[in-house]
């Protein structure tokens, strides 16, 4: 028996991207200085997005999107401290107006992990005292300046997998490490050399600082936003992993410990200064299942359906929810379209469940550059060639279509 499940008027269906990722030609931000110092892959002119995104916005509307998630490179903006360059918001304004005529909604994303230099070098979120209210002052140029062609806007990606990847893993800039952090399996993508200076326990105080101050940068930016433009739908990028376990009383401590650091400690920070949340989700974490999952193209268990259990975890918060990122590592195309098809049926029995999610953005539009994979990891609903810049739309990008375009999805009860 087949049965058609149906979205609530007015949904947002769409995709996601991120500047530095694959707009191409951004070389004064920290990854850029990164791969030209050998610690990560060179980054070049990823999907030279910069120059092509009216072509990748027809393609989005060609497959029934509308709406679509991208993020403001802050080097660009302000690429000495203090210094805007208006040439760079024109070309955003752009970018807007382009979405904008072709019905598609902006989701702006104000900051995704790379950081001007000047502010990198100077000490970023670690160091200087000032760090919230320089974010803050970027942020209110950025959403003075868009804010007419934009409601919505959200200040930080991932706070947590930014201190966790920077300050204990190492593997992203500025590539800190916390002692003993290789014996517990962690893969080491960095030139080894370099990683090896940073590792110390001054990295669990900095880890701890750094996700302090970007509470305090997201607090503040989120005030001076509202300064400029009172009625923008402000919110914060949230990565949350599904913790779950079995019925053992200490693997369900350890899912509650890990639920609350991972999906609930910076939120709390943050909570009275939000409009909306955007979820990201990629993970779930089963402590005590033995289960052996398939495995995306990135190492990662295939549990889409785990988006369900995410989006409750942000229940005490409530918060009108967009999906801003869900997506798969799948080069071949193998898995993906019965991966989007769960994750959307997730999506749905959340709402059942009560959950205020207003819009699902897959990640990502386009194949782009992985951060510290580099080109070898492929997401994207277009295949990108990255010598000839050819774009090929994939074949479960039109299973997505079918979704965004009836706003429903048919299954089948067998
Ligand atoms: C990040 C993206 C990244 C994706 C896949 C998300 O956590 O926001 O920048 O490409 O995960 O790893």
């Amino acid at each position: 028996m087949k049965e058609t499940l149906r979205f609530p008027a007015k949904f947002f269906w769409g995709a996601a991207t991120s500047s530095f990722q694959v707009e191409g030609g951004i070389e004064n931000c920290d990854w850029a200085e990164a791969a030209r110092e050998g610690k990560l892959p060179l980054i070049g002119s990823a999907c030279d997005h910069y120059n092509r995104f009216e072509h990748d916005f027809d393609l989005a509307q060609s497959l029934g999107h509308n709406s679509h998630r991208f993020s403001i490179e802050w080097a660009r903006i302000e690429p000495e401290e203090g210094r805007f360059d208006e040439k760079e918001i024109e070309h955003y304004r752009n970018v807007l107006q382009a979405l904008r005529t072709r019905g598609i909604e902006p989701f702006i994303t104000i900051w995704h992990f790379s950081l001007p230099i000047w502010f990198s070098e100077s000490g970023g979120f670690e160091k200087r005292k000032d760090a919230p209210e320089i974010f803050a002052r970027y942020s209110a140029h950025v959403a003075e300046k868009l804010g007419d062609l934009c409601d919505h806007f959200s200040t930080i990606n991932e706070p947590l997998p930014y201190v966790s990847n920077g300050w204990r893993r190492g593997t992203w800039p500025p590539f800190k490490k916390w002692p003993l952090i290789d014996l517990i399996g962690v893969a080491a993508y960095t030139n080894v050399e370099k990683a090896k200076e940073n590792i110390g326990f001054k990295n669990i105080f900095g880890y701890f600082k750094v996700l302090h101050a970007l509470g305090k940068a997201h607090n503040a930016a989120y005030d001076a936003i509202k300064k400029v433009r009172p009625s923008l739908d402000v919110g914060i990028i949230s990565h949350v992993i599904y913790f779950h376990s079995n019925a053992n009383p200490i693997n369900k401590l350890f899912a509650k410990i890990m639920n609350w650091h991972f999906n609930h400690h910076f939120l709390s920070h943050v909570q009275t200064k939000i409009d909306s949340i955007g979820l990201n989700y990629y993970f779930h974490r089963k402590f005590g299942d033995k289960a052996v999952y398939d495995k995306t193209d990135m190492g990662w268990d295939v549990y889409p359906e785990g988006i369900r259990g995410a989006l409750n975890i942000l229940k005490r918060y409530n918060k009108p929810i967009y999906i801003s990122e869900a997506g798969i590592a799948d080069a071949t195309d193998r898995i993906r379209s019965e991966y989007i098809r769960k994750l959307v049926i997730g999506v749905y029995g959340a709402i059942q469940d009560g959950m205020n999610v207003k819009g699902f953005m897959y990640w990502s539009l386009l194949d782009n550059y992985e951060l510290a994979h580099g080109y070898s990891k492929r997401f994207g609903l277009i295949h990108i060639d990255f010598i000839t810049q050819q774009r090929t739309i994939r074949p479960s990008a039109f299973v997505y279509k079918n979704i965004c375009e009836t706003n429903t999805i048919e299954i089948d009860h067998g």
